[in-house]
């Protein structure tokens, strides 16, 4: 029962995502310019107003279009040069389409602002346009698994902020560019951490001006090409590398005898090479996991004594390499040592693989050497020994040891069910970890170099598994759960596995929900954990889409604009939220300290304008760091008690004995300098029963946190769905709805000035022992001023589902928009179903199925089971009316908050409830009377 205090903050910048309706009538003719080379086009790419109407994998800034992510959508054609006319463009995602062919326009070299160019798993050819080298701000560029030929642009070279460069597995010729005078090269990409440029068919020799000790390269990955000549010894200057493949290549001479000072290298293969002269003696790289230099023309050696030193190597592959003479049995004490492959050498004499070997061993390789005894020990019988052609098999004794016979391949593995019997699926359904049949998201996942060489532990895929599911739920991704199965070595010794997502609402995804997911593969934002090293993901065409909400095409200001929202929400939420937190996360890593400095919110950037920027503070102190570190034990795991975009809430123990709640902002999450100190000021002003309190703050080392009242009951959205184990009877959901609505209705009448909240939704209401409702987050509120008259214009913020269409379409934010939010939490409070599920939006539902005929308005439907059917839900008809009176469609058509709080006081009495029950002291409650 993970009782998460404050709950997801999925607060969207919907203001950054959607802005005016109309879209940009240049980047409208550009798209449609696009979209005339495509076949297979979306459904809703309908209209003219891509912006407005919110389709499907296009994403806006105030009109301008600056995201296009149709990834994995069967997309068929060619990108045609009208891309460049996209001027604002800033992440171009058209990954797993296998059917867009023919070349990279060389417009896209005008899309100055472009961060994000990703077409993983498409079939483009031709070359790579030079004029990608204009592209100053890209960060990362993955053009891997298509038909690109010709020579490497050396003019990418010039994409000084690169972080991500991935062009494996195309038909690239020609040799390395590196700059040389006038000409860039890929040595002046000293940010870039990785190089990914394994399978294609580079050639030539590896220039030894590509590395430097300038460089901040993790990954050096040259697989599968045809590279000859030696390998440059200042590859050895690179000290941040951590995995370099070189194997496959025609690369010869001696290995460069500083590689040794790599001490952060996990993986090298340097196998199926001609290199020569002796072994290298890597004993100074420490943290090796993995050493492959197999099929070499290394000088016969003794088996080096340095390999049993390399206290973490999981994984040794010497296959042919002319090592000779008795294997030492220390080799087998190395602690996580699970593989050792010396196929086809000398070695003789007796093997023994002692007593204290690793527990991990699963394989000993020695075919075809000159092995003559073998000495078995005691519990290594789950070992597989091999050695088959050795004399020892040749031995009449040794007929039908299962160490001289050919092993049989395993069966094919899958994760499995999470304590379920898996159920029977009809046509092309499969049957989910959690045992549901549903259709879903499948491709291939490789691992290019793994630290652990079994595939028979599945406890790595039960692992990997996980961590994905981890990851797709951090983003808020619509997925019930992961599986993987059939893992392989494929030709070039890559770990394959087939990936299979599956959907947790209905049995399919929609557009949205696969654009997303192939996202964060294609763009690498799931991290594996480090043991599987790099990956890359080649999804199948998904043809499952679950159906969706149609928006009116005609105009998007027809009577039902909640539709419009409704659908604006299924579209835009995830992509923005990742592409946003992206996009800054990664610039946030860039800045300097002198950045952080800047985005302080407490440092005065003009010294003349003495303490306005300080935060008024009452109450609320000032933490550091060291003390918050302190109460939460270091930040432990153990005191994590909720985790969203925006970072990680920990619950920290005070000296005093009292517990808090601790929201630390991850670097670049959503929440910026001016939201923060928002918040904290806010808070510090208001103080309320039915508000969450703030304890203090902590602003350091570019750390934001916020210290509030420890609420043991989570949010409200945990308890709806069941995730707190607190089952909410009719009783118990009109007294947080009475909670929450004080709480609001404080901010509106009596806070001076008054506060619109901005954020309201059942993630933002947080219960305390007694269940007594406190209204959470003040990130986006804005106080009222004298001079705003009722409304305040402001770009759009808030949450998709809860956002008062009014205030979208004219931007005036008023009170009446928290009141719109509020009538959508009181549909769920009924419900218990998010605002927008599977394109299905609440208040239409509502309004569609309602009928003041029928008992309870005829919505037993879609009530919410655990509110008591069956039971007595007097009251429940007017609470009705007044949420739909509070979504009305204008403004001056809904209830104040102070009429909102009257009207659920009265619902109250009418079911016998007391609504003051509790309140001794609280002037609001004594102001209404009954
Ligand atoms: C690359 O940068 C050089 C200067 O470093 C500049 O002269 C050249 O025009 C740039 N090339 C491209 C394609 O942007
Ligand atoms: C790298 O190795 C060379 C010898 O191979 C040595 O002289 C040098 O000091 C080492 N550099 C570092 C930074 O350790
Ligand atoms: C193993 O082979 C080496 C020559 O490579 C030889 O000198 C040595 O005696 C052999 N040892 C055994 C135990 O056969
Ligand atoms: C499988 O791998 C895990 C993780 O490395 C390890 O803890 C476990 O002991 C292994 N299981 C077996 C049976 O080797
Ligand atoms: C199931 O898949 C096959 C081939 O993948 C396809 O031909 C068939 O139409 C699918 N059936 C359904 C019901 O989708
Ligand atoms: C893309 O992935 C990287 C990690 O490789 C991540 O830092 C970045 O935020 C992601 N970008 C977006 C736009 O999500």
């Amino acid at each position: 029962m993970g009782v998460q205090v404050l709950a997801i903050l999925l607060v969207v910048l919907l203001g950054d995502s959607i802005g005016d309706a109309a879209t940009n009538p240049y980047d409208f003719s550009a798209i449609t310019g696009l979209m005339n080379d495509w076949q297979n086009k979306l459904p809703n790419w309908v209209g003219t107003d891509p912006c407005g109407d919110a389709w499907d994998g296009i994403g806006c800034t105030n009109s301008r279009i600056t995201s296009i992510t149709p990834s994995s959508m069967g997309l068929t054609g060619s990108l045609s040069g009208d891309i460049g006319q996209l001027s604002e463009l800033q992440i171009l995602d058209l990954s797993y389409n296998k059917g867009l062919t023919r070349s990279l326009p060389k417009q896209i070299g005008n899309l100055m602002k472009l961060t994000h160019l990703i077409l993983v798993g498409c079939g483009f050819s031709g070359q790579i346009p030079d004029s990608i080298g204009s592209l100053q701000n890209l960060v990362h560029l993955s053009l891997n698994s298509n038909r690109f030929s010709g020579l490497i642009p050396p003019t990418i070279g010039n994409l000084s902020r690169l972080y991500w460069l991935d062009l494996a597995d195309n038909h690239l010729s020609g040799s390395i560019p590196v700059s040389n005078g006038s000409n860039p090269g890929l040595d002046m990409l000293l940010h870039t951490k990785h190089f990914h440029f394994g399978q294609n068919q580079l050639s030539g020799t590896i220039p030894s001006q590509l590395f430097s000790s300038g460089m901040h390269l993790i990954r050096v990955i040259f697989d599968k090409n045809q590279l000859t000549g030696s390998i440059p010894s200042t590859l050895g200057l690179v000290q941040s590398l951590e995995v370099v493949c070189f194997d496959r290549n025609s690369l010869s001479g001696a290995v460069p005898g500083n590689l040794n000072n790599l001490t952060s290298v996990q993986e090298l293969l340097l196998s199926n090479n001609r290199l020569t002269g002796p072994l290298p003696n890597l004993a100074g790289m420490s943290a090796l996991n993995c050493l492959d230099l197999s099929n070499n023309s290394f000088d016969a050696t003794d088996f080096p004594s340095w390999i049993p030193t390399l206290q973490s190597l999981t994984t040794l592959e010497l296959e042919r390499t002319q090592v000779r003479g008795v294997l030492p049995v220390i080799l087998f004490s190395i602690f996580s040592l699970q593989s050792v492959v010396l196929k086809n050498n000398q070695l003789n004499g007796t093997l023994d693989i002692g007593t204290s070997h690793s527990n991990q061993l699963k394989l000993i390789d020695l075919q075809t050497n000159f092995i003559d005894d073998f000495k078995q020990s005691t519990g290594g019988s789950s070992i597989e020994v091999i050695l088959i052609d050795n004399p020892v098999c040749r031995k009449t004794e040794a007929a039908g040891q299962s160490f001289c016979t050919i092993p049989q391949s395993n069966t094919s593995y899958s994760t499995p069910p999470n304590n379920c019997i898996p159920a029977v699926c009809n046509s092309n359904q499969t049957s989910s970890p959690n045992c549901k049949c549903s259709y879903p998201y499948t491709g291939t996942l490789a691992f290019g170099a793994p630290s652990f060489s079994g595939l028979e532990n599945s406890t790595y895929f039960e692992i990997l598994a996980s961590s994905m599911m981890i990851s797709f739920q951090s983003y808020q991704l619509p997925v019930d759960s992961v599986s993987l199965s059939d893992p392989c070595k494929d030709s070039s010794d890559y770990l394959e596995l087939i990936l299979a997502v599956f959907p947790s609402e209905g049995v399919s995804f929609n557009r949205i929900g696969i654009d997303s997911i192939g996202f964060v593969l294609s763009n690498q934002t799931y991290e594996p954990p480090k043991l599987f090293g790099p990956f890359y993901f080649i999804a199948d065409q998904y043809t499952y889409f679950a159906a969706e909400v149609q928006v009116p095409t005609t105009s998007k200001k027809s009577s039902n604009i909640g539709v419009i929202v409704g659908a604006l929400a299924g579209g835009f939420v995830l992509l923005s939220l990742l592409a946003l937190v992206g996009v800054y996360a990664f610039r946030q890593k860039k800045r300097t300290e002198k950045a952080t400095v800047q985005s302080n919110p407490f440092v005065n950037s003009d010294p003349n304008k003495s303490s306005g920027d300080i935060p008024q503070l009452k109450g609320a102190r000032r933490f550091s760091l060291e003390e918050l570190k302190k109460y939460t034990n270091n930040f432990s795991e153990a005191n994590e008690i909720g985790s969203g975009g925006y970072g990680k809430v920990y619950r920290g123990t005070l000296p005093t004995g009292t517990l808090v709640a601790i929201k630390r902002a991850q670097q670049g999450s959503m929440q910026g300098g001016i939201e923060f100190k928002n918040e904290i000021e806010l808070l510090s002003r208001v103080h309320h029963k039915n508000l969450v309190s703030l304890v203090g703050f902590c602003f350091e080392q570019g750390e934001q946190l916020l210290v509030y009242e420890f609420l043991p009951n989570g949010s409200l959205k945990e308890s709806l769905s069941g995730k707190s184990g607190i089952r909410l009877d009719w009783a118990r959901r009109l007294k947080v709805a009475i909670g929450a609505a004080r709480g609001l209705a404080y901010l509106h009448e009596l806070a001076n000035p008054p506060i619109i909240h901005r954020d309201i939704k059942s993630t933002n209401i947080l219960l305390d022992d007694h269940l007594n409702a406190k209204v959470a987050d003040f990130g986006l509120s804005k106080p009222m001023g004298e001079r705003e008259r009722g409304h305040v214009t402001t770009q759009v913020k808030g949450t998709m589902g809860y956002l008062d269409p009014e205030y979208y379409m004219t931007q005036q934010l008023t009170k009446k928009s928290d009141v719109y939010s509020f009538g959508v939490l009181m549909l769920e409070l009924l419900t218990a179903r998010r605002p927008i599920e599977w394109g299905r939006y609440i208040v239409r539902e509502v309004r569609v199925l309602m009928n003041k005929d029928k008992d309870l308005y005829n919505l037993q439907g879609i009530l919410d089971p655990a509110i008591g059917m069956g039971t007595s839900l007097k009251g429940l008809e007017r609470f009705v009316e007044l949420a739909m009176r509070c979504v009305e469609e204008s403004g001056a058509d809904r209830p104040t908050m102070g009429e909102v709080v009257k009207e659920i006081e009265n619902i109250m009495v009418f079911a016998g409830l007391n609504p003051f029950e509790g309140r001794i002291s609280d002037h609001f409650g004594q102001l209404r009377g009954v």
